[in-house]
C-alpha cells in the first residue's frame, strides 16, 4: 500500500490549521497547564435537560431502528411550525429533509446541484468545508473576497459581477462564520432576483439561526420557495454532539433529494430525532433563549475588552458566537500569532487561514464559548501578551 493510491482530489482538501493548535493546547494541558479554549465552534452550555431524558426514553422504548431516509414526519412538524411561529416563515413539511447535521444537508444538496464542471460562488473568509464539499465533486469553489464595506458578506452585486457561464449555485451563510456578520432582508431579496435571474440556485446556510443579537431576525425561506436553506440543531439547540440538521428543499427537487438521503445516509440519527421533538417544547425554547441572552453578553464583553487592546474590529458581529479581528496592528502573520499566543499565555484562538486565502494573515477567529470569568482571564492574559509580543522582532 502506498500514498499514490489515494484518489487525487485529495490534494485538494486541506486540514483544519486549528486542529493543529487544539492538539498543541490539549498538550499543554497534559503538562498541567490552563488553556482557555476560545478556538472551538461550539458552545460551553450541554444540551438541555429535556432533550437528553428524551433521547433516553427513546432508547428505553426501544426507538432505535431507521427511520424514513429524510426523517421523522412528526420532526419535520416541528420544524414546520418553528418556522411559523419564530421566523412567520410558511414552510410545508414536506419540504423538509432531516439531515445529519448541517454537513450532511449541505453535502446533499451541493451533490444534487451542481455537475463536475460547474462552479458555486462563495465568500472568502468563509465556513472552509464547503469548498471541500464541492471539489468532492469535481466541481470548482469560486471564492469571491469580501471585505469589511459588505460586512464580510456577498452582495447582489458581487454576485451579479462574479456570475460566469458555468455558475450553479451561490452559497451564502447568514450569520456568518468566521466573521458572525448578517446579510439583511433587503439585500437578501435583492440576492435572491439575482440568482434568479441568473437562472441559479441559491443556498443559504442558516445553522445560527436563533444566535442574533439585538435585531429581528428572519429566514430565506420566508422570502423564497426557490431556495435550499440549511440548518442545524448544533448551534442554537446546542446539540452539536447529535449530528441533526435540516435541508428546506423547493417542491421540484424533493424527490431527487429522498433519492440521494437514501444512499448517502439511509437515514438521519433515530435517537437525535426522537431527542430533537422535544427541543420545540416552550420551556426548552426558553432556555435555549436565555443561553442567546448570556452568548450576547459575552458578545458585548469581548468585542469592548479586544477593541481596547487595540483589535481591528470594524464590522461588529449581529450573530452566531464569532468575533473576526484583524491582527495586523501586531502582526504580520496571524498563524504564528495565534501559536506564539497559545504557547506564551494559553488561549486558543483560529488563524484566519483556517477561512479561505483573502488576507487571512491579517485576521483571527474569537469564539466566545466560555463564560465571562474565562473571557476576563483571557483578555488579561493577551493583554499581558501584547505588552511583550509588540518588542519581540
Ligand atoms: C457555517 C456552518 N455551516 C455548517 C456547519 C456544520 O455544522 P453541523 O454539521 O454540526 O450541523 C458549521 C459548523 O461549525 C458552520 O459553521
Amino acid at each position: 500500500m502506498n500514498k499514490d493510491q489515494i484518489a487525487s482530489r485529495m490534494q485538494h482538501i486541506s486540514p483544519f490549521y486549528v486542529m493543529d493548535l487544539l492538539a498543541q493546547a490539549k498538550q499543554l494541558e497534559a503538562q498541567g497547564h490552563e488553556v482557555i479554549h476560545l478556538e472551538v465552534g461550539e458552545p460551553d452550555f450541554p444540551t438541555p435537560d429535556a432533550i437528553k431524558t428524551a433521547a433516553i426514553q427513546a432508547i428505553e422504548q426501544g426507538k432505535t431502528k431507521y427511520t424514513g431516509a429524510t426523517g421523522l414526519p412528526e420532526l419535520k412538524d416541528k420544524i414546520a411550525g418553528y418556522y411559523q411561529q419564530r421566523l412567520k416563515a410558511c414552510v410545508d413539511s414536506k419540504n423538509i429533509i432531516i439531515t445529519p447535521g448541517a454537513s450532511g444537508a449541505l453535502q446533499l444538496a451541493l451533490s444534487v446541484l451542481v455537475n463536475s464542471n460547474q462552479s458555486v460562488l462563495m465568500a472568502d473568509p468563509g465556513y472552509p468545508c464547503n469548498r471541500h464539499f464541492v471539489r468532492l465533486l469535481d466541481a470548482c469553489a469560486h471564492s469571491i473576497p469580501v471585505e469589511a464595506n459588505t460586512r464580510y458578506q456577498l452582495t447582489h452585486r458581487l454576485i451579479e459581477q462574479h456570475w460566469q457561464e458555468n455558475t450553479a449555485a451561490v452559497l451564502i451563510a447568514s450569520p456568518s462564520n468566521p466573521t458572525g456578520t448578517l446579510i439583511d432582508q433587503g439585500e437578501m431579496t435583492k440576492i435572491i432576483e439575482v440568482v434568479k435571474k441568473k437562472k441559479g440556485i441559491l443556498l443559504v446556510d442558516e445553522i445560527y439561526q436563533g444566535l442574533v443579537y439585538d435585531q429581528q431576525e428572519f429566514s430565506a425561506a420566508a422570502l423564497s420557495s426557490e431556495a435550499f436553506v440549511i440548518n442545524s440543531f448544533s448551534k442554537f439547540f446546542s446539540m452539536t454532539g447529535w449530528r441533526l440538521g435540516w435541508l428546506v428543499v423547493p417542491d421540484a427537487f424533493i424527490d431527487t433529494v429522498d433519492r440521494l438521503a437514501q444512499n448517502l445516509f439511509l437515514a438521519p440519527p433515530t435517537i437525535s430525532q426522537y431527542a430533537a421533538l422535544s427541543a420545540f417544547e416552550e420551556s426548552t425554547l426558553n432556555v435555549l433563549d436565555a443561553q442567546r441572552d448570556e452568548l450576547n453578553k459575552r458578545r458585548k464583553f469581548l468585542l469592548n475588552g479586544l477593541t481596547e487592546l487595540g483589535f481591528g474590529i470594524s464590522v461588529k458581529p449581529g450573530g452566531a458566537f464569532y468575533i473576526y479581528a484583524d491582527v495586523s496592528k501586531f502582526t504580520d502573520d496571524s498563524f504564528k500569532f495565534c501559536n506564539d499566543l497559545l504557547h506564551q499565555s494559553h488561549v486558543a484562538i483560529t488563524p484566519g487561514i483556517d477561512f479561505g486565502d483573502h488576507q487571512a494573515n491579517r485576521y483571527v477567529r474569537f469564539a466566545y464559548t466560555q463564560n465571562l470569568e474565562k473571557l476576563q482571564l483571557a483578555l488579561d492574559r493577551i493583554s499581558d501578551f501584547l505588552t511583550l509580543y509588540k518588542h519581540q522582532p
